[in-house]
């Protein structure tokens, strides 16, 4: 994928693409190219007057997409015969369907277009130069599309090349501006998308959509002013983004009733209308408490339900529609009385109920799905099958992680599988609802595995109340319409390059960077389940890098926002700098009141200052909401509602609440004196120590340092007391250095803590284990009732021989990222391959390809990692950190192999098989986490050696992200300990 910017001073120049597609169009004219428009230019589009209405709509964007870029519409003619009337351009757009375009049929006929590619095809379009096409018309470029949305598509295709982003409206992305426009001489064949229904289900809308529906639309009939007004923009998305399929808001809308245009609209547009999961036959949650005579119980009041199931069709019948069969409880619930065998029944009553109001025999041509939702799955495990020609409608867990693929013969079924995803959720373990928390990597595996393992019927995903999710709708709709050009692992920034470039024009390389950073960062733990203490405030300086990383992000995110045009600004904002500026908001909230507790209990006169910080923190979060809902004059008012703090159980607060932080009282002194230290590693403080501290004593031990791990150790020396302090801090060891060795501390204001590095002089170091010891003291003497508190320091001069190359064991740990492998096997059949920026820390590593046989270790290709060992153990504890997936073929559970030297391989099954329909008790904690975790234990050779481990993973789907050995030296933190250092 090449993609060009060019950087003028005054405007960005975009190259012409539609994200990731072949380009047909160019801005600087060229041997054959046509001009099509530009400022001044009386440009046209011819079409059929009998084409679809969806398809004469489409070419009146296109005609003011070209005025959006050069400043001069296009005209569109519609003709009623093969002459073009009513223009002057002699070289103009000409579009149509096939078999409903006599323009286009015209051009087969004369053999000026050979349609044998496209004709006949599921949404497939091409376009093609032709010269003297038509009387009064020299050279043409020409979009056929085989059926109405292909044409749409073709359409659609030159406005994202020529500068319209999809995101236009949405996301306030503005046009590129060219002075002209031509189309290259060339032929584009654009096939059928991979997935034949694409599509996103509006859900759990309020508050952020409804409150701004509600600001801006009137009343519907029965809820919220879900109106045509407002679908008219959804479906101009969809079809943007070449999607076709759409599940409406449920929760207190019937999208069919409440606004009488809303269903021709859409059948209009050209977008196939269906209903959620748990809304069978074409009728909403909401009618089933409105219009159905008698309880929602098949058991007791089948023959309403049955007329109510029918009327869904009949008022359906006339638009297309992809009908949700079965039947759950009331509002999106399990249902207490339904049974496999009832439900076998219900499916059969609704199949009859098509058949009659369709007036067919054979109603596979009407498409159907069935999803296995939560519980519905269970029916499924049961034995319940459902006919051939409805699609089975697999679920992920809520999480994105897809629980059942399609198995053996299961591919040969007449209307296939598909997969209903989420990037939104409501239930447990929490709601995620605010903003982004998707990794795009995490969705490319799984969406690759559902590509390869044949579920390519339908793709529809839960997309919440839409604002917020912009990045990884798009990446999965472009995913879903050409998969094959994103099939590779390392796709995923080459399409984010893309992606910025289409928005932005200027800086793409920055902004995919921000964003691809941005997806991991959020992916880590969704901020509804951030806490205080998810990130270690003491080990690893986690928290504070994790801080750092943000910080960063929201840097170069805000220096390449001060670079673009005002009218950029707002776009970028919306996709860009909001969800890093938030996202770094809430993080440094939690880690910002995590310390003010720990400060608290060490009795640190800056914890008042860092509960003042969360105040000033969370006034920020409310700024940030504020700042978007005035953009534009308020054009996203509201939309940015949703609360994100103080969630306590899955469902949302109420209102937005800091987590509790505690004050000191600084009027008073402690009774151990004015100065207070603490060292990493540990909560305590001395001297007088504190609540975490069991033994009291003066002495602190910190983390051991050695020539393979972090070059220095902190102590912290701080204020807790009423008085100014001069402290010292003085080694007994010359080898060891202190920075700084002294200073002075202030009993308010910015100098209450000072942060004081330890480092060796490893020349002058003794050789193996040493421990020593650094006094710190204050000048006044004074430490209340205690004494001089004492810091011990672990040394360990190691030293792993010159001809080793591999992981050196460092404070008795050695932490290894997936990718960085000694040695990478394969077998010509099977390799693993890297998915960059996969995960939490670095990227994923998987076997590939996802159809591989189950995998026989030892023999099948391994990963081998070379480790040096100086503890004097035996015995280890590896723990493997895996992508969160879960077991997609039940047969064939998620396996991996693990072996230290030339030991037998020890195999695990680290997602449990549970009943389709259940999970595993501890997938709770793993969605949380983002990871699974498992741990074994290997016999080693320690005291001075190298180790290899090796691990295989037994089936596809396995994604390994980092493996830790533990020696007796790991500690307690969100991400595990960070890489080991290889030599
Ligand atoms: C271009 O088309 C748009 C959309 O139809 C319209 O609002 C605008 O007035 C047109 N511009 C001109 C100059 O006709
Ligand atoms: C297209 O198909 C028709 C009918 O099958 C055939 O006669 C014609 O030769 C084909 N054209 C090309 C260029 O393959």
């Amino acid at each position: 994928m090449l993609i060009t910017t060019l950087v003028t001073v005054f405007c960005a120049v975009r190259a012409a693409h539609a994200l990731g597609q072949e380009s047909t169009v160019t801005f600087n004219g060229g041997k054959g190219s046509i001009k099509l428009g530009g400022r001044g230019y009386h440009g046209a589009i011819l079409l059929d007057n009998d084409d679809w209405p969806g398809v004469i709509r489409a070419a009146g964007d296109l005609a003011a997409d070209f005025g959006r870029v050069t400043g001069t519409n296009l005209t569109r003619h519609l003709l009623k015969g093969t002459v073009a009337e009513g223009t002057n351009s002699k070289k103009v757009i000409i579009a149509g369907t096939i078999g409903q375009s006599r323009l286009i049929s015209t051009l087969a006929e004369d053999g000026k277009i050979d349609l044998n590619s496209t004709e006949g095809k599921w949404e497939a379009f091409q376009s093609d130069v032709v010269k003297n096409p038509i009387e009064g018309v020299s050279e043409a470029l020409v979009i056929s599309g085989s059926d109405k949305r292909g044409t749409i598509y073709g359409l659609y295709d030159i406005s994202e090349q020529i500068g319209v982003s999809p995101w236009h409206w949405f996301a306030d992305v503005p046009a590129a501006q060219h002075k002209e426009v031509f189309a290259l001489n060339k032929q584009k064949i654009q096939d059928s998308p991979s997935i034949k229904y694409r599509g996103i289900f509006l859900n759990d809308e309020q508050p952020g959509l409804t409150n701004w529906i509600d600001a801006n639309y009137p009343k519907a009939k029965y809820g919220p002013g879900y109106n045509a007004d407002f679908y008219s923009h959804v479906f101009e998305l969809l079809l943007r983004l070449r999607a076709n399929y759409l599940w409406p808001a449920e929760w207190n809308n019937a999208f069919h009733l409440d606004d009488p245009r809303n269903s021709p609209t859409a059948d209009e547009y050209g977008i196939v209308m269906g209903t959620s999961h748990t809304e069978p036959m074409m009728r909403w949650t909401k009618e089933q408490s409105l219009f159905l005579e008698g309880a929602w119980n098949w058991d007791t009041n089948r023959e309403n339900i049955t007329q109510f199931f029918k009327e869904g069709a009949e008022r359906s019948k006339q638009y297309d529609s992809l009908y949700t069969l079965g039947m759950r409880g009331l509002g999106d619930t399990a249902s207490p009385s339904i049974t496999p065998q009832s439900l076998g029944e219900i499916v059969a009553a609704q199949q009859q109920i098509l058949s009659d109001v369709f007036n067919v025999t054979d109603v596979s041509s009407i498409p159907q799905m069935w999803c296995l939702y939560k519980e519905v799955g269970g029916y499924f495990h049961d034995g319940l099958r459902v006919p051939d020609d409805v699609t089975l409608l697999w679920a992920d867990d809520n999480w994105g992680n897809v629980q059942r693929l399609p198995l053996g013969n299961e591919t040969d079924r007449e209307a296939g599988a598909g997969v209903y995803y989420h990037f939104d959720y409501v239930g447990d373990p929490r709601d995620y609802k605010w903003i982004n928390t998707i990794s795009l990597q995490k969705t490319w595996e799984q969406m690759h595995l559902t590509y390869e393992r044949g579920a390519k019927q339908i793709w529809i995903v839960n997309m919440g109340d839409l604002k917020g999710l912009e990045l990884p709708l798009n990446h999965y709709f472009d995913l879903a319409y050409d998969f094959p050009r994103m099939s590779s692992p390392d796709s995923t920034l080459d399409w984010l390059k893309l992606w910025a470039a289409r928005e932005f024009g200027v800086s793409a390389n920055a902004v995919a960077d921000i964003m691809n950073r941005y997806g991991m960062y959020a992916a880590r733990r969704k901020y509804e389940l951030l806490s205080p203490q998810t990130f270690s405030l003491i080990n690893y300086n986690e928290a504070d890098k994790v801080l750092k990383e943000w910080e960063q992000l929201v840097k170069d995110a805000q220096k390449v926002y001060n670079s673009l045009s005002p009218a950029a600004r707002p776009a970028f904002f919306e996709l860009v700098l909001h969800p890093c500026t938030a996202g770094y908001i809430v993080t440094n909230i939690h880690i910002t009141a995590g310390k003010n507790n720990l400060y608290a209990a060490q009795r640190r006169t800056s914890a008042n200052t860092l509960a003042n910080k969360a105040l000033e923190l969370f006034k920020e979060d409310h700024q940030l909401t504020q700042r978007y809902h005035q953009l534009l004059d308020g054009k996203w008012k509201y939309i940015m509602d949703q609360t994100h703090l103080g969630y306590s159980y899955w469902q949302q607060p109420m209102r937005n609440t800091l987590p509790p932080l505690a004050y000191t009282q600084l009027l008073e002194d402690s009774l151990a004196g004015s100065m207070g230290v603490s060292v990493e590693g540990s909560n305590a403080s001395v001297p007088g120590d504190d609540q975490w501290h069991s033994l009291s004593s003066n002495t602190l031990t910190l983390p051991p340092l050695d020539p393979y791990g972090p070059s220095s150790r902190w102590i912290e020396v701080y204020s807790r007391g009423t008085e100014d302090i001069q402290f010292t801090v003085k080694p007994h060891d010359p080898w060891v250095k202190a920075s700084p060795s002294s200073g002075r501390i202030s009993a308010s204001g910015k100098n209450t803590d000072i942060r004081v590095q330890l480092s060796i002089d490893w020349n002058n170091a003794p050789v193996g284990s040493s421990i020593s010891s650094i006094d710190v003291s204050v000048v006044s003497g004074d430490y209340g009732n205690f004494g001089m508190p004492t810091i011990q320091l672990p040394v360990n001069k190691t030293s792993a021989p010159g001809s080793f190359h591999g992981f050196v064991e460092s404070d008795a740990t050695v932490s290894i990222e997936a990718e960085h492998t000694s040695r990478n096997t394969s077998d010509g059949n099977v390799s693993y391959e890297v998915i960059p920026g996969y995960g939490r820390t670095l990227s994923g590593v998987t076997l590939l390809p996802s159809l591989a046989d189950t995998q026989q270790p030892p023999s099948s290709p391994r990963l081998e990692y070379d480790m040096y060992i100086f503890s004097n153990t035996s015995v280890v504890d590896a723990t493997v950190y895996l992508g969160p997936s879960l077991n997609t073929d039940p047969s064939r559970p998620l396996k991996y192999a693990i072996a230290f030297n030339d030991a037998e391989p020890e195999i695990v099954q680290f997602v449990p098989s549970t009943p389709l329909g259940t999970l595993p008790t501890t997938w709770g904690a793993t969605v949380s986490n983002a990871v699974w975790t498992n741990t074994t234990s290997h016999e080693i050779v320690g005291g001075g050696n190298k180790n290899t481990l090796k691990l295989w993973a037994v089936e596809p789907g396995v994604v390994f992200q980092k493996v830790v050995v533990d020696l007796g030296g790991v500690r307690d933190s969100y991400l595990g300990p960070p890489e080991s250092k290889i030599v």
